[in-house]
């Protein structure tokens, strides 16, 4: 609901409220964004500067108005607000104040091609103005869980004005804060950071031209919180290009906090009557801890942000080639790898790179989608078929934006490439199109349509292995360029699964998620990092939009070996697939997975689209998903300790009075792994190294941590004891066995009385 009494606008939902006024001089004072309250607080919420604090500059002599010590819901720059400032002109000063405003039913649709949250929503719009003609319109657009915001500056002046900087929001919050940011590199995405926001600026920024795995661009600020206590708000970015938001305590103990497009190096001049968009800013608030932000972040991009065909919709688990094979395969090895991925229970066959042009490596032959017939003698329409017959469909893997110097399309139109003037630097041996040229867009689109229609292809992994070197304007062009395209050749086929992928986790971000229901987290797939990479976008993204993939052990990213049931257990906790080289399983491997595939698809609304929660353990991490009456805990460990103590397991969201059946995850664990110590359990002697041994533990899994309970929703709420884990004193199949890296997973449901 958004209400307009007496110059106080109230936009409330059962979740929160946001609420602030026109001030007496006409810029738009902030007074309360949390817990939801009523208009007729304004005056008990608002900042009360008394007599006001020395070195201050008057806004208004005559009543000692300063504009530098209030909270603001915009700020203006060079008129006593020192703070930072969310709109830089070449031009000078800018001071901003109320014209008219509008309430819309809906979303008010963007006008310059920016992906924006869509559904049921409600509209604020407000007119500011400067007494030059400079128009600025605020929109603040209400969904059940979250408030979107964003800016369009128009110059309405009669000569040239150069933005150097214009923010999606800006607020200032009394309190302070911690920032938590989700930071890392390739292969290592997404860790959690936190950092005290004080008197100097905190900055959360990415200026590789994406929204890159330096800084993701979504962030947290709290204060005393924890996974299930405490007050947070929450901030995203509907936006795949460099990002720039920033958090500093004032003197006064207001908090400006401000997100949008990086300043680095931008420069965008609007002739008279242009207008310039920002991308749509996410804020959500809430009072129960990380747990309960993320949950209105998730149901906001489950149900607002992924295209509207794959809302809720169940993903397929999908096998990819590329782990396992890279780019040496052919169609025989392909269509083998499709049997048995099939009879193991994957659903989608997805071939990655080196499909196509004259690509033996990431060397050469990106940009040029004709099929290399060596590799593919019947095409991708007779290899599609092949697949399809083994019951699988079929995706295909495509790095549109890049060239490799090395390729046919490069030698026609070395002209094409995103340049700077200075001699042209390689990123994984590739160049950039310049995505700001008409005729590169057309290519693209033309291309990679052909090729979606000349066969079956239900999914798509759009890659993008580069940093890019465009600065400034050219970076933000060239990203509206990339929505252009996305928009062009998936808007006509919404039944196409897209996955995007940059190296990994380089563009996960609400702008990719518009196009593409799941993004490729990280190129490590290791389940122990994952627990970070996973666990970090959980606070802001569902686990609906994880590509989450079961690979080889050691693993290639991180030498670590670790149980395959491990693997599957945290893959489980994202959209399931597998990649690694089927030929090389073992019998006893084979049953696990077949095990996994069945698991997940009995569990998959719940494990894609259920309730997420994070929970600290002492010894590790827990993860669950409600959904239903059904709730799915993954208790994962690192490193084993001797003589490790009682480990509890305290569920979420369960009914107190109701009764629940908990059932471990039957899964199995290899024999070889206990090498001589399997003597203790053998009537025999066995060789550790001995042909005996290597052949039981090809055939047979031992049951690991099995058990079985009923208990009361109280009883899972207050924490039910879990079978030990291995304490050096004997074996059994109750026991915890695992070892390093164990986990495990047990599933609630809740009994019919
Ligand atoms: C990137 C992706 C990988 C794979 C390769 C193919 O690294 O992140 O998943 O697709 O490209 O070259």
């Amino acid at each position: 609901m958004i209400t307009c009494d007496n110059g106080v606008f109230l936009l409330k939902t059962d979740a929160f409220s946001a609420l602030f006024r026109v001030s007496p001089h006409g810029q738009l004072e902030h007074l309360h964004f949390g817990a939801p309250v009523e208009a007729s607080d304004a005056a008990a919420l608002a900042c009360k500067p008394g007599l006001g604090w020395g070195g201050a500059i008057a806004y208004d002599e005559s009543n000692g108005t300063c504009l530098d010590v209030l909270p603001w819901e915009w700020s203006g720059a060079g008129r006593g607000d020192f703070r930072e400032s969310p709109i830089c002109l070449e031009e000078g000063p800018t001071d901003f104040c109320y014209a008219a405003h509008r309430i819309h039913r809906g979303i008010v649709p963007m006008t310059t091609g920016l992906p924006q949250a869509r559904g049921e929503a409600e509209t604020l719009e407000i007119t500011l103005r400067q007494t030059d003609g400079l128009e600025l319109t605020l929109y603040w657009t209400l969904f059940g869980g979250v408030l979107t915001r964003r800016a369009v500056l128009k110059n309405g002046t009669a000569a040239p004005v150069h933005v150097t900087k214009l923010m999606s929001f800006c607020l200032d919050l009394p309190g302070c804060f911690t920032m938590t940011t989700l930071d890392g590199g390739w292969i290592a995405e997404a860790h959690r950071h936190d950092t005290p926001v004080g008197p100097a600026r905190v900055v959360n920024e990415s200026v590789t031209g994406f929204s890159s795995n330096r800084h993701n661009p979504g962030f947290l600020l709290w204060e005393d919180a924890g996974e299930d206590h405490g007050r947070v708000y929450g901030f995203n970015l509907v936006w795949s290009g460099n990002h720039y938001s920033a958090a500093q305590q004032s003197l006064q103990g207001l908090t400006r906090v401000m997100g949008g497009v990086s300043p680095d190096h931008f420069r965008r001049t609007l002739q008279p009557g242009e207008c310039l968009e920002t991308p749509e800013a996410v804020l959500a608030w809430s009072d129960k801890g990380f747990n309960g932000l993320s949950r209105q972040m998730h149901d906001f991009v489950n149900g607002h942000i992924v295209p509207p065909a794959w809302q809720y919709r169940e993903r397929p688990i999908v096998f990819n080639s590329w782990e396992g094979c890279g780019f040496d395969f052919t169609q025989n090895r392909l269509v083998e790898l499709a049997r048995q991925a099939a009879g193991l229970g994957c659903e989608l066959f997805v071939l990655d790179d080196g499909w196509f042009g004259r690509r033996k490596d990431d060397r050469a032959g990106l940009g040029d989608y004709w099929v290399n017939k060596k590799k593919l003698p019947e095409g991708l329409a007779g290899l599609a078929e092949k697949i399809r017959a083994q019951g699988l469909e079929f995706g295909l893997w495509f790095e549109p934006e890049a060239v490799n110097p090395d390729s046919d399309l490069y030698r026609a139109h070395p002209d094409w490439t995103l340049t700077d003037g200075l001699p042209p630097l390689l990123g994984r041996h590739e160049l950039l199109l310049d995505l700001t040229k008409p005729e590169v867009r057309d290519y693209i689109v033309e291309n990679v349509s052909a090729v979606l229609d000349s066969a079956p292809i239900s999914y798509v992994k759009w890659d993008m292995n580069r940093h890019s070197v465009a600065l400034g304007a050219k970076a933000y062009d060239y990203i509206l360029g990339l929505y252009e395209v996305l928009g062009r050749i998936f808007g006509p086929r919404p039944e196409i699964l897209l996955e995007s992928c940059s190296s990994g986790g380089n563009r996960f971000d609400l702008g990719m998620l518009c196009f593409g229901p799941q993004i490729w987290c990280s190129d490590d797939t290791d389940p122990i990092e994952r627990l970070d990479i996973q666990g970090g976008l959980s606070y802001l993204y569902p686990q609906s939009t994880f590509g989450a993939h079961v690979s080889a052990a050691p693993h290639a990213q991180t030498l670590r070996t670790t149980p395959l049931s491990t693997r599957g257990n945290v893959s489980f906790f994202g959209c399931l697939g597998y990649e690694l080289d089927l030929k090389n399983l073992l019998p006893v491997e084979e049953v696990e997975i077949r095990n996994q595939t069945e698991f997940y698809k009995a569990n998959r609304l719940c494990l894609q689209f259920g309730r997420f929660s994070r929970q600290s353990a002492a010894d590790g991490t827990v993860w669950q998903v409600s959904r239903e009456g059904k709730h799915i805990a993954g208790v994962f460990h690192r490193l084993q300790h001797a003589a490790p103590g009682y480990e509890g397991l305290r569920m979420t969201g369960l009914k107190p009075g109701a009764r629940y059946r908990v059932t471990s995850r039957l899964q199995k664990l290899r024999v070889g792994q206990f090498g001589g110590l399997v003597s203790h359990i053998s009537p025999i002697p066995i060789n550790p190294n001995g042909l005996l041994l290597r052949t039981a533990d090809r055939r047979y899994g031992m049951e690991d941590g099995q058990e079985q309970f009923t208990a009361s929703g109280a009883a899972l709420l207050s924490g039910v004891m879990l079978q030990p884990r291995f304490t050096g004193t004997g074996y059994d199949k109750t026991l915890r066995l695992q070892g390093d890296f164990s986990a495990y997973l047990y599933t609630a449901e809740e009994e019919t009385p």
